[in-house]
Protein backbone atom coordinates (compact mmCIF):
# COMPACT_ATOMS: atom_id res chain seq x y z
CA UNK A 1 0.00 0.00 0.00
CA UNK A 2 1.32 3.43 -0.64
CA UNK A 3 0.28 6.28 1.60
CA UNK A 4 -0.48 10.24 0.82
CA UNK A 5 -1.13 12.82 3.08
CA UNK A 6 -2.14 16.25 2.62
CA UNK A 7 -1.08 18.48 5.44
CA UNK A 8 -2.19 22.19 5.08
CA UNK A 9 -2.71 24.75 8.33
CA UNK A 10 -6.12 24.07 9.66
CA UNK A 11 -7.22 20.56 7.87
CA UNK A 12 -10.42 21.87 6.73
CA UNK A 13 -9.60 23.84 3.53
CA UNK A 14 -6.99 22.88 1.42
CA UNK A 15 -5.53 19.41 2.55
CA UNK A 16 -9.27 17.99 2.79
CA UNK A 17 -10.00 19.19 -1.00
CA UNK A 18 -6.98 17.83 -2.44
CA UNK A 19 -7.66 14.17 0.02
CA UNK A 20 -11.60 14.07 -1.85
CA UNK A 21 -9.92 15.29 -5.12
CA UNK A 22 -7.19 12.62 -5.26
CA UNK A 23 -9.15 10.22 -3.24
CA UNK A 24 -11.77 11.15 -6.63
CA UNK A 25 -8.72 10.35 -9.10
CA UNK A 26 -7.21 7.24 -7.36
CA UNK A 27 -10.64 6.07 -7.53
CA UNK A 28 -11.24 6.76 -11.03
CA UNK A 29 -7.74 5.36 -12.18
CA UNK A 30 -8.66 1.63 -10.39
CA UNK A 31 -5.99 2.02 -8.28
CA UNK A 32 -8.11 2.57 -5.03
CA UNK A 33 -6.61 -0.67 -3.65
CA UNK A 34 -2.74 -0.01 -4.44
CA UNK A 35 -3.23 4.00 -2.89
CA UNK A 36 -4.41 5.32 0.73
CA UNK A 37 -5.10 9.02 1.26
CA UNK A 38 -5.37 10.96 4.37
CA UNK A 39 -4.98 14.47 5.42
CA UNK A 40 -4.25 16.39 8.60
CA UNK A 41 -3.12 20.01 9.77
CA UNK A 42 -0.70 21.43 11.70
CA UNK A 43 -2.76 23.38 13.78
CA UNK A 44 -5.38 21.67 16.00
CA UNK A 45 -7.53 25.04 16.23
CA UNK A 46 -10.64 22.69 13.78
CA UNK A 47 -9.68 19.26 14.79
CA UNK A 48 -13.31 17.10 14.74
CA UNK A 49 -14.74 19.71 13.01
CA UNK A 50 -15.83 19.18 9.30
CA UNK A 51 -14.68 21.08 6.22
CA UNK A 52 -15.09 24.40 5.54
CA UNK A 53 -18.25 25.21 3.38
CA UNK A 54 -16.20 26.50 0.47
CA UNK A 55 -14.41 23.50 0.79
CA UNK A 56 -17.83 21.37 0.94
CA UNK A 57 -19.37 23.74 -1.96
CA UNK A 58 -16.69 23.49 -4.93
CA UNK A 59 -16.45 19.47 -4.19
CA UNK A 60 -20.27 18.77 -4.02
CA UNK A 61 -20.74 21.10 -7.42
CA UNK A 62 -18.01 18.91 -8.83
CA UNK A 63 -20.02 15.52 -7.79
CA UNK A 64 -16.51 15.11 -5.40
CA UNK A 65 -17.64 12.90 -2.71
CA UNK A 66 -16.20 14.57 1.02
CA UNK A 67 -18.46 12.86 3.61
CA UNK A 68 -15.96 10.86 5.41
CA UNK A 69 -13.29 14.10 6.33
CA UNK A 70 -12.94 15.49 9.69
CA UNK A 71 -10.09 17.57 11.04
CA UNK A 72 -7.21 16.32 12.89
CA UNK A 73 -4.17 17.40 13.54
CA UNK A 74 -0.92 15.69 12.46
CA UNK A 75 1.11 12.99 15.06
CA UNK A 76 4.69 12.70 14.98
CA UNK A 77 3.62 8.75 14.24
CA UNK A 78 2.50 10.30 10.63
CA UNK A 79 6.01 10.87 9.15
CA UNK A 80 7.22 7.32 9.62
CA UNK A 81 3.03 6.33 8.44
CA UNK A 82 3.32 8.15 5.08
CA UNK A 83 5.30 7.34 1.98
CA UNK A 84 4.06 10.84 0.66
CA UNK A 85 3.51 13.69 2.99
CA UNK A 86 2.03 16.37 0.63
CA UNK A 87 1.49 20.18 1.86
CA UNK A 88 0.37 23.09 0.49
CA UNK A 89 2.76 26.04 0.98
CA UNK A 90 6.05 27.13 2.50
CA UNK A 91 4.90 27.92 5.75
CA UNK A 92 3.61 24.30 5.96
CA UNK A 93 6.68 23.05 4.70
CA UNK A 94 9.14 25.35 7.51
CA UNK A 95 5.84 23.62 9.97
CA UNK A 96 6.78 20.11 8.44
CA UNK A 97 10.62 20.56 8.60
CA UNK A 98 10.45 21.81 12.17
CA UNK A 99 8.37 18.37 13.07
CA UNK A 100 10.49 16.03 11.44
CA UNK A 101 13.99 18.29 10.55
CA UNK A 102 15.27 14.76 8.49
CA UNK A 103 12.08 14.18 6.73
CA UNK A 104 13.11 13.20 3.27
CA UNK A 105 9.13 12.54 2.23
CA UNK A 106 7.80 15.83 2.31
CA UNK A 107 6.89 18.21 -0.80
CA UNK A 108 4.47 20.91 -2.18
CA UNK A 109 1.57 19.53 -3.99
CA UNK A 110 2.66 22.04 -6.84
CA UNK A 111 5.51 20.82 -7.15
CA UNK A 112 3.92 18.25 -9.20
CA UNK A 113 2.00 20.93 -11.45
CA UNK A 114 4.46 23.47 -12.69
CA UNK A 115 2.14 24.52 -15.65
CA UNK A 116 0.13 26.68 -13.03
CA UNK A 117 3.30 28.92 -12.55
CA UNK A 118 2.67 28.94 -8.75
CA UNK A 119 4.60 27.26 -6.15
CA UNK A 120 1.53 27.33 -3.12
CA UNK A 121 -1.75 26.50 -2.94
CA UNK A 122 -3.22 29.69 -1.26
CA UNK A 123 -4.86 29.92 1.87
CA UNK A 124 -9.15 30.51 0.99
CA UNK A 125 -9.19 30.67 4.83
CA UNK A 126 -7.98 34.16 4.18
CA UNK A 127 -9.00 35.01 0.41
CA UNK A 128 -11.85 33.00 -0.25
CA UNK A 129 -10.80 31.90 -3.63
CA UNK A 130 -12.03 28.32 -2.97
CA UNK A 131 -12.74 28.13 -6.60
CA UNK A 132 -8.81 29.00 -7.75
CA UNK A 133 -7.63 26.91 -5.32
CA UNK A 134 -9.80 24.08 -6.85
CA UNK A 135 -8.27 24.67 -9.76
CA UNK A 136 -4.84 24.56 -8.56
CA UNK A 137 -5.35 21.64 -6.00
CA UNK A 138 -6.65 19.59 -9.29
CA UNK A 139 -3.59 20.20 -11.20
CA UNK A 140 -1.58 19.20 -8.14
CA UNK A 141 -3.40 16.29 -7.60
CA UNK A 142 -2.93 14.88 -11.27
CA UNK A 143 1.03 15.65 -11.00
CA UNK A 144 1.14 14.05 -8.54
CA UNK A 145 -0.86 10.40 -9.39
CA UNK A 146 1.13 10.19 -12.35
CA UNK A 147 4.27 10.83 -10.44
CA UNK A 148 3.56 8.13 -7.57
CA UNK A 149 2.24 5.82 -10.86
CA UNK A 150 5.90 6.71 -12.57
CA UNK A 151 7.49 5.97 -8.85
CA UNK A 152 5.52 2.62 -8.58
CA UNK A 153 5.23 1.31 -12.00
CA UNK A 154 1.39 1.41 -11.58
CA UNK A 155 -0.67 1.89 -14.71
CA UNK A 156 -2.20 5.74 -15.60
P1 LIG B 1 -6.48 25.54 5.71
O1 LIG B 1 -7.09 26.99 6.05
O2 LIG B 1 -5.07 25.52 6.29
O3 LIG B 1 -6.47 25.46 4.24
O4 LIG B 1 -7.39 24.54 6.38
C1 LIG B 1 -7.11 27.52 7.34
C2 LIG B 1 -8.15 27.22 8.18
C3 LIG B 1 -8.20 27.79 9.44
C4 LIG B 1 -7.20 28.64 9.85
C5 LIG B 1 -6.15 28.92 9.02
C6 LIG B 1 -6.10 28.36 7.76
N1 LIG B 1 -7.26 29.23 11.15
O5 LIG B 1 -6.37 30.03 11.47
O6 LIG B 1 -8.19 28.96 11.90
Amino acid sequence: MIRVLFVCLGNICRSPMAEAVFRHLVEEAGLGEHIEVDSAGLGSWHAGERPHQGTRQVLAERGIRHDWLVARQIETSDFSRFDYIVCMDEDNLAGLKRLAPSGQNVCRLLDFAPETGEQNVEDPYYTGRFVHVYQLVEAGCRGLLKKICDDHGLPH
